[in-house]
């Protein structure tokens, strides 16, 4: 049993195959936590990991005891005012103007499977057998409110998933000033913190810092969980690399504004929480009502930052995203953006989808500029309804068309968002994300529409459900081009105005619920402004998201490096694109674009009617290979090896693995050329040591152990390593 309570000692012992999550409940009905790491063997009590005892000059319990001190206790879901002076997780705020409260043990429940949360996306099995939940109810009588602490233990998966569930069945509202997915306390600070922050085009870099005694964060503001910071943090040792050493990852299935931060106390235990921002956060919870906190993701793992992100990428595969696409290939497609941006016709898009079917294209992606009078970005959003400028026959014709040619066919929508300039503006002006009275700024020209309203939800339900019924539409690109500013909404009433932000994700997820349960057969792949909402909540409906706008080879290794922390490659939108690229400039040549973009969900962005013959023959061989390997590098195990973030970033390399270590892939990338350098040596990842591999253009055969120990020589394989900037191999590796 994953899941095991010893009602003498009040002890809850979590486990997984490799991990262990011991709590108890304290003798004030609190719970106190004990140890989260490497598995434990059960014993009958695990007292002994409390560590309790007097401290001068410090806030105690009870009257006559200079010892229960919650200053002193690692706590499980701590609340601040009764002894504790860390950040809590929770707040409430009473009528009384109190924020004190009692929440203790009542009762918990242990049952197979897992219960979905409502309106959130989150973790879910599919056979009861795969996950242990358990449900401890805590009540703070005063206020007659209940905290429901939800962890579910996926036992092979070795990850732990955790939330909580506010629940007033009290007489009297109450406000809730802060509610975090989870906290923990980790004894020691010697940690490194580990996030994954950027900007619009360099998306999801990989950043340390060691922890230091007070708060140290992350955080979102933005209405999205932004490019500037990933819903990720992990804590790691110092000594942790990609294949050693001890990390905590902590991974929020949200798309909102979200916290995630470490204190460090005075005695050096490490505080993590995270959640919905507080900041500008609050939830009036009336008689009867409840909240559900997002869940977080939690993956201990002592086998280095990569045993951390295979746990991620395998639950996030398989029992994050899902529906039909979860496990299906996914087509190579082609998207018209950076061929044509705005300025396109029926004839050039039926022109590019020809060419591309030539080249092997599988899927035709048409992008922005498709309704209303979209000549550029000032215009039209919100009118769902195609330009018969462009195309004349409309959309449902292009798209048979299309299909006629033997391709699948894809459109672009950008659901959320109203401009000025648009008949939906016209008719409801008052459908917008803004304050009365107060100037409403703009984000390319646009404004956000109300989705913490039903009806504005319901209007884009119906005109989106519309094109995709009355169309062969069978892939969905779902943009988001804009952050959230002057955040409120002109239906609710002045004391919800703080419940806006998380209402409107709330409405993100109802209208995905709502699209992808009517069109299962549909892709659906999220994106918003490149990456800046790439994140686990939507990566449960749609398997795949643009990963960056940037696809420039050389940026996109840090960026695919950077996000594989958590996300399996099987999401990430990669595409081979022009040169000089759009976004920085660079020239590299078409086999490094596709060398890189093949980790990924692989596809071209540019336009072929532009290429060379000899480079329409490079990419139908480029897509051939995708093809042939398709699925290796959709499901298998992804292992970094090295990094563009350590050193000077000149070399990145990864592999991927089929689960029987049978075939693999492997790149290799270098930035700069470099005069005389010496000689390269790579050490592969994830083979099995016992088989022996054949490398797809190298005449000799490997062991894997000698491939992983001794490495590979890459300057004999001088062919296929130029000794040139922005240079790359990639290999395929058979077992023989
Ligand atoms: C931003 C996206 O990331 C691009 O791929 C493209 O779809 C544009 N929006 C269209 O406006």
């Amino acid at each position: 049993m994953p899941i095991l309570y010893n009602g003498s000692t009040r002890e809850f012992h979590l486990h997984t195959q490799k991990v262990s999550y011991i709590f108890s409940i304290l003798e004030n009905n609190q719970l106190g936590h004990l140890y989260y790491g490497k598995k434990l063997r059960h014993r009958e009590s695990f007292e002994r990991l409390f560590h309790i005892g007097e401290s001068p000059n410090t806030a105690c319990v009870n009257e006559g005891d200079l010892v229960f001190s919650l200053d002193l206790i690692k706590q499980e879901y701590p609340a601040y005012g009764t002894t504790d002076f860390r950040e809590p997780a929770y707040q409430v705020l009473q009528e009384s103007g109190s924020r004190i409260t009692n929440f203790i043990y009542q009762d918990h429940q242990i049952y197979e499977g897992k219960k979905k949360l409502e309106g959130l996306p989150a973790t879910y099995v599919e056979r009861e057998n795969e996950a242990t939940t358990l449900e401890i109810s805590l009540v703070d009588e005063k206020t007659g409110m209940e905290i429901k602490l939800l962890y579910t233990v996926f036992e092979e998966l070795n990850a732990i998933a955790r939330s909580a569930r506010f629940i007033n069945h009290g007489q009297l509202e109450v406000n809730l000033t802060r509610a975090l997915s989870a906290s923990i306390d980790l004894p020691g600070s010697d940690f490194e913190m580990v996030q994954l922050s950027g900007s619009w085009a360099r998306e999801r870099h990989v950043k340390n810092r060691k922890l230091v005694p007070g708060i140290q964060s992350i955080a979102s503001t933005r209405g999205t969980s932004s490019a500037q910071q990933n819903p990720f943090l992990a804590l790691k040792r110092p000594n942790t690399a990609e294949h050693q050493g001890e990390v905590y990852g902590f991974s929020l299935v949200y798309s909102g504004n979200f916290l995630a931060q470490v204190e460090v106390d005075h005695y050096d235990v490490s505080r993590l929480m995270i959640g919905i921002n507080p900041f500008d956060f609050n939830w009036l919870l009336k008689s009867g009502e409840s909240f559900q906190a997002p869940e977080v993701v939690m993956v201990y793992s002592d086998e280095g930052l990569n045993g951390m992100s295979q746990v991620y990428h395998r639950l996030y595969r398989t029992r994050l995203a899902r529906g039909k696409w979860r496990d299906r290939e996914r087509p190579v497609l082609i998207n018209n953006w950076e061929a044509t941006y705005f300025n396109f016709n029926d004839q050039k898009i039926l022109e590019l989808a020809k060419a591309s079917k030539e080249l092997g294209v599988e899927l035709f992606v048409l992008d922005d500029g498709w309704f209303g009078k979209r000549d550029d970005d000032t215009t039209s959003l919100g009118d769902w309804s195609v330009d018969r400028r462009k195309l004349p026959n409309g959309i449902t014709q292009l798209a048979e068309d299309i299909n006629a040619l033997g391709l699948e066919f894809g459109l672009w929508f950008e659901p959320e968002m109203v401009s000025k300039a648009s008949e939906l503006y016209k008719a409801h002006p008052d459908w917008v994300i803004r304050v009365p009275d107060r100037q409403m700024s703009h984000g390319r020209n646009q404004f956000v529409l109300d989705f913490s309203r039903q009806e504005v939800v319901d209007f884009i339900y119906d005109l989106m459900s519309e094109v995709l019924r009355d169309a062969p539409i069978s892939y969905v690109k779902w943009d988001m081009n804009r952050y959230m500013t002057e955040i409120g909404s002109l239906e609710l009433p002045a004391n919800r105005q703080r419940e806006v932000a998380h209402r409107y994700i709330l409405g993100v997820y109802s209208l995905y619920e709502r699209l992808t349960s009517e069109f299962p057969d549909v892709l659906f792949e999220s994106c918003a402004g490149g990456g800046s909402r790439f994140d686990p909540g939507l990566l449960h409906y749609a398997p795949q998201g643009w990963t960056s706008d940037d696809t420039d080879a050389v940026e996109r290794l840090k960026i695919q490096y950077g996000s594989s922390m958590v996300y399996p490659i099987s999401s990430m939108g990669a595409h081979v694109s022009a040169v000089p690229n759009h976004q920085v400039g660079r020239v590299t040549s078409l086999e490094t674009r596709a060398n890189v973009a093949y980790f990924g969900a692989f596809g071209y962005e540019l336009d072929v009617m532009m290429m060379t013959e000899e480079e329409k023959e490079e990419v139908k061989a480029q897509i051939a290979f995708y093809k042939a390997n398709h699925s290796l590098i959709q499901k298998g195990q992804f292992y970094r090896i090295e990094s563009p973030f350590a050193g000077d970033g000149n070399i990145t390399s990864w592999i991927v693995v089929s689960d029987d270590q049978t075939e693999a892939i492997f790149g290799y990338y270098q930035v700069l050329a470099r005069p005389n350098p010496g000689f390269t040596r790579v050490f592969f990842e994830g083979l099995n040591p016992d088989f022996e591999y054949a490398i797809d253009g190298i005449a000799d055969t490997f062991y894997g152990d000698e491939l992983m120990s001794a490495g590979l020589q890459l300057d004999r394989c001088r062919e296929k390593t130029h000794p040139a900037d922005f240079s790359s191999v990639v290999y395929k590796l058979k077992r023989i």
